[in-house]
């Protein structure tokens, strides 16, 4: 069959080598990892979905931004250039680096949320949530229905339901609410973005009450991609003046650079508010490092200035998201299900329709993950019961979706990676009636599903 797809808008100029292992070579490897991706070597892996996380190719451009770190340990001229960059594409006016995402989570949830808070999110990612209970606050979901339904094709199935959050002000009085957490686009909802026309509305309603809006800014860029390809208004704007947009209807965000920032490590919060910002400095230097580079050396805040400036082109993330579709259109024309619309950095395999005599409880989708790493070396994640973790009672949270996430890493696999991706999910959908559950040999207290272990039922 002849395919069209969107070649890239780059070329390789180094590379490194997989290892190709033997179905038996990869047996014992996920017996050794406890039936867990997340903990096998990495050289036992043949492509790695893992994550997006830190996986991304640097351009020429950041390499040599590595060589001009100034690693002075006040005032470095790096920081400068982050902070420009930040000001300049996302609009906000403070700046404070931390080592990655979560590091800016701890910061914002600590000046923020007092014990009893209640904390609105469009669907929780895994660490964001567990820094605001540890803060003491209470999420809430108020992402639209639709966002937990797999085949609903809604464009912008990230969107906050304005019902759902009018309802919490009422119930629980808006002085209880810190803040409202949008994410965009949404992790754990298949990456789905959320509409400008959503933030605008969002960010209007909060202010009647005088509550905050901070972003999680993490795929910011995918988001604005989406909103030009698919919102009636925006086709003839640039990347860079749809992120401006998305982010004047917020007063603050926190940022992994991992992801659209295209560097493997480092991340800030954002802010507008001097006052807020005054806090956030005064913890970044207990837990990160000082003001002026956080948890990051001067050249990584080099690489993340300039991986900032080059995300905003529109042929490298309108590359990225074809790339992501072409890997959902080969999987629903063999009839696999996976969550649609296809979402910016990854397809998500629906593991309760193609296990369904796995009950949730013996982990379908931890059990789907380690059957792809079988059958080719593939590395995914689970996005399901695993991930969701207990509540306070020391019950399993019960998501809906139950989900094996195929997580591209930005400029680094081609096509052809893909289809081999394509034909291993085939292959192990075909012997789907042959598999059976998983138990737990060993669960962690909080954010299990980094270093759980399993055995098979
Ligand atoms: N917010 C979102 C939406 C994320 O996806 C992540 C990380 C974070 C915050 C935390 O950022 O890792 O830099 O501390 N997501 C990774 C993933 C781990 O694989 O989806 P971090």
């Amino acid at each position: 069959m002849k395919r069209e797809y969107m070649a890239e808008p780059y070329k390789i100029k180094m590379v490194e080598p997989i290892k190709m292992t033997t179905r038996e070579q990869r047996e014992q490897a996920l017996k050794k990892a406890g039936y867990n991706t997340f903990l096998l070597d990495s050289e036992d892996v043949y492509i790695d979905l893992l994550t997006d996380s830190g996986t991304n190719a640097m351009s020429d451009n950041q390499w040599s931004g590595l060589m001009l770190g100034d690693e002075a340990y006040a005032g470095s001229k790096n920081f400068k250039h982050l902070e420009r960059a930040v000001r300049e594409l996302y609009g906000f006016k403070y700046v404070v680096p931390t080592h990655q995402g979560r590091g800016a989570e701890n910061i914002l949830s600590q000046i923020m949320i007092k014990p009893g808070d209640y904390v609105p999110g469009n669907m929780y990612f895994t660490t964001t949530r567990a820094h605001q209970e540890l803060n003491g606050g209470i999420f809430v979901d108020v992402i639209i229905d639709e966002a937990h339904d797999p085949s609903n094709e809604h464009p912008f199935k990230g969107n906050i339901d304005l019902n759902k959050l009018q309802a919490l002000i009422d119930e629980v009085g808006p002085e209880k609410i810190p803040y409202i957490c949008l994410a965009v686009t949404v992790n754990l909802a298949g990456g789905q973005p959320v509409a400008l026309e959503n933030m605008r509305a969002v960010y209007e309603l909060a202010q009647k009450y005088g509550i905050k809006v901070m972003m999680d800014a993490t795929r910011c860029v995918e988001n604005a991609c989406f909103i030009k390809h698919r919102e009636p208004g925006y086709a003839d704007k640039s990347i860079h003046e749809i992120v401006l947009e998305m982010f004047s209807y917020a007063d603050g965000a926190t940022m992994s650079g991992k992801k659209d920032g295209l560097v493997n490590i480092g991340g800030f919060l954002a802010l507008n508010d001097e006052e807020l910002y005054q806090k956030a400095t005064s913890l970044v230097v207990v837990y990160e490092g000082m003001p002026s580079y956080g948890g990051m050396a001067g050249r990584d805040m080099e690489a993340l200035a300039r991986g900032m400036y080059e995300s905003m082109d529109y042929y490298f993330i309108a590359h990225r998201l074809a790339q992501v579709q072409y890997l959902g259109d080969r999987l629903m024309e063999a009839g696999i299900p996976i969550v649609r619309p296809v979402g910016g950095h990854a397809v998500f395999l629906d593991a309760r329709a193609i296990y369904p005599h796995i009950p949730q409880d013996e982990f379908p989708a931890q059990m789907l993950a380690a059957q792809l790493y079988l059958e080719s070396g593939v590395r995914s994640m689970e996005r399901g019961i695993v991930s969701a973790g207990r509540d306070k009672d020391g019950n399993h949270h019960y998501p809906k979706l139950e989900l094996v996430r195929l997580t591209i890493p930005r400029r680094v696999y081609t096509y052809a990676h893909l289809d081999v991706v394509a034909d291993s999910v085939i292959a192990v959908y075909k012997n789907r009636d042959n598999v059976r559950g998983l138990r737990f040999v060993y669960e962690p207290p909080v954010l299990r599903f980094f270093t759980a272990r399993f055995e098979p039922l």
